[in-house]
């Protein structure tokens, strides 16, 4: 098909009706600069100006409003078959659905741009967007065409392709704003061995050099900046997964090559550099903390290995066969309850009571501190890991940690303990 041949076919497309015609040539229009966007204004990992942010904040909140709505068409769409005015009704909401995809994509784009995020699932859920705007308006067009022809078969296979993006592009979402092992986290286990994303859900193996000595230095100094809610330089560091997959300029951690990567480069730069990290003026890591990384690094920077040469691990040594707590079974209960709270959690370290419990207080850190912890006491011969990070608990609870006698991993950073009395 040449040229002329391609105008032709295209011309047949637009319809010769004057408000039609300016509709479609509107719609392509519309369609273009969306997809060219992203090459217009650069997604750069940089912040931007405050009210683009702000005004980008809605996005979460008006997303609801065209989900609804493309939910709804085929329902409508169904029901038309039997009460013709639902069939009337369908090519309104759908309209409607497009225009709300359009505005919630530019509410996106500017939430993305305005905070600096470029990870890769905010790229996937930019395009899953972006898709799913241009489908409706697809669809739209189909529709209104309803001519017994290519168009009209084409609407019913263009609606369940609009369905199946919105469904991934929710999911890209969702890993955005709860982390990726959002949906998994409680998934029975018969299923969660089933699932193919298991690894990419960054589960962290406590009891590897990664997860005891890497993870807790990076939560610690750089998941603020980098990690689910904030992927300044396209760089998340709250797993392996994503310590693994780089940032905006590629892999941050080579294995074997120290130098060569950009994690240890850039927390040993001068700290007048502008690109030292931690930025923005936080405290740099410790020489001991350096150390660990750059050991972790030359011998190759797996998740598994459960020891580095050279690093002592302090405390207990892993080979040293962990001691069984007492059995929590008649507990139950209020533990389950807590689970489905809003406040601290008491999460199984397994499906085995003897392997203890982990106290988390991720969720209620802001309110959580001395007298909360006390609470917790008569659970205390159970918990082996307390994650007390970015609460307010100050010195005056070591006396009540003292009595979690079975306590292996104690978490403080960002809390008010000094570290007097911590023996
Ligand atoms: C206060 C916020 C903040 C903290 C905390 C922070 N970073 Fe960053 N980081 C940034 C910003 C902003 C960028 C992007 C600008 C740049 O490249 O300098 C960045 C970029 C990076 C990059 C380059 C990514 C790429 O692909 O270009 C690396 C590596 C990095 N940070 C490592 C770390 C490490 C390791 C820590 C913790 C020890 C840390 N950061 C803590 C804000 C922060």
């Amino acid at each position: 098909m040449g040229w002329n041949g391609a105008v032709r076919t295209i011309r047949k497309f637009v319809p010769t009706n004057p408000v039609r015609r300016a509709l479609w040539i509107g719609a392509t229009v519309t369609s273009g600069a969306l997809v060219l966007l992203p090459e217009v204004i650069k997604l750069d990992g940089r912040r931007h100006a405050d009210w683009v942010q702000f005004v980008g904040r809605f996005h979460p909140l008006a997303l609801h409003i065209p989900i609804g709505l493309i939910v709804l068409v085929p329902l409508l769409e169904i029901g038309g078959a039997f009460r013709p005015a639902l069939r009337e009704a369908a090519s309104f909401v759908l309209g409607l659905a497009c225009v709300c995809s359009f505005g919630t994509v530019l509410l996106g784009y500017m939430l993305a741009y305005g905070s600096g995020d470029i990870g890769t699932t905010v790229r996937r859920h930019m395009w899953g967007g972006i898709a799913l705007a241009i489908g409706l308006l697809l669809c739209l067009l189909a529709r209104s065409s309803m001519t017994p022809g290519v168009t009209a078969r084409a609407y019913p296979v263009l609606l369940v392709c609009v369905l199946f993006t919105l469904l991934w592009t929710a999911h890209q979402g969702g890993t955005l704003t709860h982390g990726s092992g959002y949906l998994t986290q409680y998934m029975p286990a018969p299923l969660r061995r089933l699932n193919p994303f298991q690894t990419a859900a960054g589960i962290r193996d406590s009891n590897s050099f990664y997860g005891k000595e890497i993870h807790p230095i990076l939560d610690a100094n750089c998941v603020s900046c980098h990690g689910a809610s904030k992927t300044e330089g396209g760089l998340r560091l709250d797993s392996y997964y994503w310590l693994m997959k780089g940032g905006k300029d590629g892999a941050v951690v080579v294995p074997r090559n120290v130098q060569g990567s950009m994690l240890f480069e850039r927390t040993t730069l001068p700290r007048d550099n502008k690109h030292s990290m931690p930025a923005e003026g936080r405290p740099p890591l410790r020489p001991d903390e350096i150390a660990r990384i750059r050991a972790w690094i030359e011998q190759g920077a797996s998740a598994e290995t459960p020891s580095v040469a050279g690093v002592a691990i302090e405390g207990q040594s892993i080979d040293e066969p962990i001691q069984p707590v007492g059995d929590y079974s008649a507990l139950t209960q209020e533990i389950g309850e807590m689970a489905r709270s809003q406040g601290p959690k008491l999460l199984p370290v397994s499906a085995k009571p003897s392997d203890g419990l982990i106290l988390s207080t991720v969720d209620a850190s802001a309110s959580f501190g001395d007298a909360q912890l006390v609470q917790f006491q008569k659970f205390a011969p159970y918990v082996v890991e307390a994650d007390l990070a970015r609460t307010s608990v100050t010195d005056a609870s070591f006396e009540t940690i003292s009595k979690f006698m079975h306590l292996r991993a104690l978490h403080l950073e960002g809390t008010p303990v000094t570290g007097r009395g911590l023996a």
